[in-house]
C-alpha cells in the first residue's frame, strides 16, 4: 500500500452541511460523503467515462454519478449489484480536533467491470445488398386520429421512386417514437455526451435507437421530410437533431466519424414561407454530422405568408404533379449520389 498522505479538509462541522461533494487535492479527486453520522470517501472519478461522481447525489448509500447514472457504494467504494465487481478507489478518513482528514493514497486499486455493449456500439460497417434509402418523417401529428400531412405524403411518393428504381426503402415516422428530449449532457461536459447517447443506454424505452439504426448504420441515403412551423422545422425534427449531437461529438471527443459515404437530401412544406431558412439550417447541419449532398439537395413548397387556407394547402400538395415529379427526382438524385458513393 502506498505511503499515507493525510490532508486536512477542514472543519468536520462544516463538511457535515453537505451530503456530497467534490475535492480535488494535488490532482486526487475525491467524492466525499456524509450520511447518518459518517463520512467517507471514494475516487471522485467514475468508472464509466471519468463523471466528477461528487457532484453526482446519494440514493441511501450509493453514489449516483451525475453524468448516466451508474451507482458505487459510498464507503466500500463497489458498483450497484450486478456490476458489484467493479470498485472505485477508496481513500480513509479520520478526525482529529473537529477536522476531518482524508489520505489522499487509495487504499485500493480501480476495478473495472463491463457492461455489456449497447447493440448501436458494434462498429460502423455497411452490411452487403441493395442500395438502401431511409425517408424520416418528422412532422408532428395527433396519434389517435392521423391527418394528411403534405411533407409526408412527398415523402411516401419519393421512396416509392426509390424502391421502383431498385432501392430497398424504410419509412419512419418519428411521431410514432416515444423518445427523450436531449439531456444536455453535453453541456455538463463533452465527454458526458456519449456514443450510443446516454438516453439509449439508461432509458430503456428511448425509441431513437430506430433513427440512429437507420442514419449510422442502415442507410446509404436518407431523405427527411418537414413541414414549416413558424418559419422553422418541425419541433419533432428539432427534438430528433438535438438528440444528434451525440454523433457529431464523436469527431470532437474521440476523432472519428460515424457517419461514411451516406447521401442526405430534405422535402420542406409549408402552408406558409421559409423554405430557404429551412433548408439553410437542415443543409448546415447535416453536412456537420459528416453527411454528403446530392445536386438540388432539397425541394420545397409554400403559398406564402398569406396562405392560412389549410384545406387550399393541402390540395396545393396532393393534386400537384409537378411537385410529385419533383420528389421522385429528388429520390433518385439522392440515390445516385449514394450508389456513386459506394462505387467508389
Ligand atoms: S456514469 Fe459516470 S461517467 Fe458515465
Amino acid at each position: 500500500m502506498a505511503k499515507a498522505r493525510w490532508y486536512d479538509l477542514g472543519q468536520a462541522s462544516i463538511l457535515k452541511n453537505k451530503p456530497l461533494r467534490q475535492i480535488e487535492v494535488d490532482g486526487v479527486k475525491i467524492a466525499l460523503s456524509f450520511r447518518k453520522g459518517v463520512f467517507a470517501a471514494v475516487s471522485g472519478e467514475c468508472n464509466h467515462v471519468k463523471g466528477p461522481l461528487g457532484k453526482g447525489s446519494l440514493k441511501g448509500d450509493y453514489i449516483v454519478c451525475p453524468w448516466h447514472s451508474w451507482k458505487f457504494h459510498r464507503k466500500t467504494g463497489r458498483g450497484e449489484a450486478p456490476y458489484d465487481k467493479a470498485c472505485l478507489p477508496r481513500h480513509e478518513v479520520k478526525l482529529k480536533d473537529g477536522h476531518l482528514f482524508v489520505n489522499l493514497s487509495a487504499s485500493n486499486r480501480r476495478v473495472h467491470e463491463s457492461h455489456p455493449p449497447h447493440p448501436l456500439a458494434r462498429p460502423v460497417s455497411r452490411a452487403k445488398g441493395p442500395i438502401r434509402v431511409a425517408g424520416i418523417s418528422t412532422t408532428a401529428m395527433e396519434k389517435m386520429n392521423p391527418r394528411y400531412s403534405t411533407s409526408e405524403h412527398l415523402l411516401k411518393i419519393a421512396l416509392d421512386a426509390a424502391a421502383k428504381a431498385g432501392a430497398e426503402t424504410r419509412f419512419i415516422a418519428l411521431n410514432k417514437l416515444r423518445f427523450n428530449a436531449c439531456g444536455g449532457f453535453y453541456s455538463k461536459d463533452e465527454h458526458a455526451c456519449t456514443w450510443p447517447c446516454t438516453y439509449s443506454q439508461i432509458d430503456p424505452k428511448d425509441q431513437l435507437s430506430e433513427i440512429y439504426e437507420a442514419l449510422i448504420f442502415w442507410a446509404d441515403a436518407v431523405i427527411i421530410a418537414t413541414p414549416i412551423r413558424w418559419g422553422n422545422a418541425s419541433s419533432l425534427y428539432y427534438k430528433m437533431a438535438e438528440r444528434l449531437n451525440c454523433i457529431e461529438n464523436q469527431m470532437l471527443i474521440a476523432n472519428r466519424s460515424l457517419v461514411k459515404n451516406k447521401v442526405i437530401s430534405f422535402i420542406i412544406t409549408g402552408g406558409q414561407d421559409n423554405v430557404q431558412s429551412v433548408a439553410g439550417q437542415m443543409l448546415a447541419f447535416f453536412s456537420s454530422l459528416g453527411f454528403q449532398f446530392p445536386l438540388f439537395p432539397f425541394i420545397g413548397t409554400s403559398r406564402g405568408w398569406h396562405a392560412e387556407d389549410m384545406a387550399n394547402n393541402v390540395e396545393h400538395v396532393r393534386r400537384n404533379r409537378a411537385l410529385h415529379k419533383e420528389a421522385k427526382e429528388l429520390a433518385l438524385r439522392t440515390m445516385n449520389a449514394a450508389l456513386a458513393l459506394l462505387k467508389q
